[in-house]
């Protein structure tokens, strides 16, 4: 009887604990009743997405419409169960943030057969039908920004060039390097630029436009699986791994603020490093310090808000039985998926504040040493 008991309490612990620790990974609004859109975002881990679910709650404050947000924490069996959870509330729309892109296939598809209309949002969903809208920034044009950004600020010929790369699992991986190779390619094959840690990208230096093959070939050399950790490792070993001629003054495409921060810690310090530019992409608030202070060149800002408020115009559209807007397509590798994209601007110490803090997107407060 005893025994019993004591399995019921456990039992009933366990339950709670499942309760507690759902409600710390999801967060609600609305007024009442069942859920009418489901937002699934890939990790909590990273600021990026944390800003995300922040813009989202401020959007829909006041909306008539119930939502809720769940986090997959980087795992696609969770972000399956995630959009379980949300069919089985009754979600009409799922706007959902993949951290596989090809793994979220099957987990769309099952929505998809409630009869569930499911936006992508910012990341890709690939190698499926089930996929009926993508919200999304111009990612290539994020790594033209970034390429050209290296291409600006170097000086001479023969700079050493260090690339860095996000999730072979991401499709924006690829998009953000096609960017950065559309405009460094030229001026490594010219000589301005010479490739410090990729053999890879080093026997493809004369091809304009890769496949996907050749750019997994390079990711898998240098990507950082979006994992500052990885990107410090990868960087240490990289220049352990170098000569003096490929140190001095060197420029470093770095694909997002998290993995910036990382790798420019490791190269500052590196007596045999001189200088560096390194680039970055989110805005994130961390990293906006490290380019007040100078300790990263600058970062792709992507106007988060803007994004929210596609993705939830979309959403509203579909509730009410209308056709969303749409700019253009994207090609998933099944179907071309209809897709609304906006712009991203460059950010660095020079801009900073006119495009951050005069805009709202952050407060003077939230850092130090603002002139
Ligand atoms: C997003 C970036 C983000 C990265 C890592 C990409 O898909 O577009 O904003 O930094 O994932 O989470």
């Amino acid at each position: 009887m005893k025994k019993v008991f004591k399995l019921l309490t456990m039992g009933f612990v366990a339950i709670m604990l499942v309760f507690v620790l759902a409600a710390c990974n999801s967060s609600s609004s609305g007024k009442g009743g069942a859920i009418s859109v489901g937002i699934v975002l890939p990790t909590k881990d990273e600021p990026r997405w944390v800003q995300d679910e922040e813009r989202f709650k401020a959007e829909l404050d006041d909306s008539e419409y119930t939502t809720e947000i769940l986090f997959s924490q980087g795992s696609s069996a969770k972000e399956k169960e995630n959009v379980e959870t949300l069919i089985s509330k009754g979600i009409e729309v799922l706007i959902i943030a993949p951290h596989d892109g090809a793994a979220a296939g099957a987990t769309v598809e099952a929505a998809k057969k409630e009869g569930i209309t499911v936006i992508a949002y910012d990341r890709l969903i690939t190698d499926t039908d089930a996929v009926d809208y993508y919200v999304t920034f111009d990612s290539v044009a994020v790594g033209e920004a970034q390429g050209q950004y290296l291409i600006d600020n170097a000086s001479g010929s023969g700079v050493p060039l260090y690339l860095y790369t996000g999730a072979a699992s991401d499709n924006n991986a690829f998009l953000f390097f096609e960017g950065a190779w559309n405009v460094l390619q030229p001026k490594i094959a010219d000589g301005t630029f010479v490739i410090a840690n990729s053999s890879e990208a080093e026997a493809l230096k004369d091809k304009p436009e890769l496949t996907r093959d050749e750019m997994n070939a390079i990711l898998s050399q240098v990507t950082t699986n979006w994992d500052p950790s990885e990107s410090k490792n990868k960087a240490e070993t990289h220049l352990t791994a170098v000569s003096d001629d490929l140190k001095g003054d060197v420029a470093i495409l770095a694909p997002n603020d998290g993995t910036s921060r990382a790798i420019a810690d490791v190269f500052s310090t590196e007596s045999a490093i001189t200088s560096f530019v390194i680039t970055g992409q989110d805005a994130e608030k961390a990293s906006i310090q490290y380019i007040i202070d100078g300790k990263q060149t600058m970062t792709v800002f992507k106007d988060v808000r803007t994004l929210v408020k596609d993705a939830m115009g979309m959403a509203i559209e579909v509730l009410e039985g209308n056709t969303p807007e749409t700019t253009g397509s994207y090609n998933n590798g099944a179907v071309d998926v209809k897709a609304k994209q906006t712009d991203v601007i460059v950010v660095n110490k020079e801009n900073v504040e006119s495009e951050l803090i005069e805009s709202s997107y952050y407060e003077a407060d939230e850092f130090t040493g603002l002139e």
